[in-house]
């Protein structure tokens, strides 16, 4: 086996990293008809990012999706596009980073590394890419793009040896792969960070996370339990390990903080078992489904039996209202930092917070949990003058 390369660090040295996910689409990442859910209105879009900014959040993370789950509330119906919306909030901001989402069958390796060297540009060195390959052919039906699910991945793995070689600098190149005969690619200017911007993926499928293991810096892993999560995370990195990779582990958490556990408890009910958008859980669940490889659904991993169990069937302690693979966490200030710190325990480096209303709740969350976060000794205190 190969010997792993020491993490990558990016975004500074806090040792929890937290970011915002999803701001840029109309219900933001919650499977609810609330009326106080988030529409993606890009004033509101605009503040909640200067803020997070302020506060020290690491990153935004958007997502790229290209129509709605239907339903009542037909989350992700609005969506701003990635690649344009960091550009113009890395232009607003000072220290966060700020991904885009490409999805590889959308966007050329090659648009994507002047794109994303464009943005590490205008940010100073602050971009991000979260690579996806895309699950739900309805959204790639308005493209008049058809995704296979058996080699979407294998396609992905192409797309990024060519974005990464692309950014490595050097003379221009012809690549004869299967997806992709190019001829004289380079690119000018290269990122600011070397060797290139940090790369995420949140693939989940045995083929998505052999994809992951290989490029990714970032992986983020589903989550409905510690044990759960301490296993899986293990898993990832022992498979990492082996192309001599060592990625940081994050999860997605959506954050239910109040001033007490009753007040929490009472609108985690109300908005995501109360006002869960049912029909576009239903729909969410054809497809990703749909989207799977014939292995995935046969679930020769254990991690794939979890998945596909978890769409087909009703979800343990957490209401419909919340995306699956979610961790939902809920309480008071204290009770969300002493969940933060069991995961910090498992080797989990951060985490994509998602909100109902980010605007809304994200100020409590910075005065409140963060100091904790800071005593607790995973978060530095943030200076105004930094
Ligand atoms: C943090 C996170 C971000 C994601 N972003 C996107 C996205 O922007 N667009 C998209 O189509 N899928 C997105 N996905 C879905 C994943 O790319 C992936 O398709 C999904 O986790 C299922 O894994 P699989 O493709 O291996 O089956 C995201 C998932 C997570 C957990």
């Amino acid at each position: 086996m190969t010997t792993a390369q020491p993490a990558r660090d990016f975004f500074g040295s806090n040792r929890f990293k937290f970011g915002l996910f999803g701001i840029n689409c109309g219900g933001g990442m919650t499977l609810s008809t609330a009326p106080e859910r988030w529409t993606a209105d890009w004033d509101e879009i605009e503040k909640v990012t200067v803020l997070a900014d302020a506060a020290g959040i690491e990153f935004i993370l958007p997502i790229a999706k290209w129509r709605g789950l239907g339903g009542k509330a037909d989350m992700w119906g609005r969506s701003f596009e990635t690649f344009s919306q960091a550009a113009a909030l890395g232009a607003l901001t000072k220290r966060i980073g700020i991904f885009v989402t490409a999805h590889v069958s959308l966007i050329s390796p090659a648009f994507a590394a002047k794109a994303v060297a464009t943005l590490d540009h205008v940010t100073r060195g602050r971009a991000g890419l979260n690579i996806v390959c895309g699950w739900n052919q309805d959204e790639f039906d308005i493209h008049g793009v058809v995704i296979d699910p058996e080699r979407r991945y294998d396609q992905g793995l192409e797309w990024a040896r060519i974005f990464t070689r692309m950014l490595a600098g050097g003379a221009p190149f012809d690549w004869d792969g299967e997806f992709y005969k190019l001829r004289g690619a380079v690119t000018d200017p290269l990122s600011l960070q070397r060797p290139y911007p940090p790369i995420m993926s949140a693939a989940q499928s045995g083929e998505g996370r052999e994809f992951a293991a290989q490029v990714a810096d970032i992986l983020f892993t589903s989550m409905h339990g510690i044990e759960q999560a301490a296993d899986t995370l293990q898993r990832m990195q022992a498979q990492a390990a082996a192309y001599g990779r060592s990625p940081a582990v994050y999860v997605e958490t959506q954050m239910i903080c109040r001033r007490t556990r009753r007040e929490a408890e009472d609108f985690y009910y109300y908005f995501a078992e109360e006002h869960a958008d049912a029909e576009a859980l239903a729909y969410l669940k054809r497809q990703r489904i749909a989207g799977m490889s014939k292995s995935a659904l046969a679930g020769t991993s254990a991690a794939e039996r979890t998945l596909v169990a978890r769409l087909s069937e009703p979800m343990g302690k957490s209401y419909s209202g919340i995306f699956p693979g979610m961790y939902p966490i809920v309480g008071t200030p204290d009770d969300i930092v002493a969940e933060l710190i069991r995961l910090k325990a498992i080797g989990v480096a951060g985490s994509a917070l998602v909100f109902l209303n980010y605007l809304r709740e994200l100020p409590f969350f910075v005065e409140e949990v963060l100091p904790r976060m800071e005593k607790a000794g995973l978060r530095q205190r943030r200076h105004s003058a930094d």
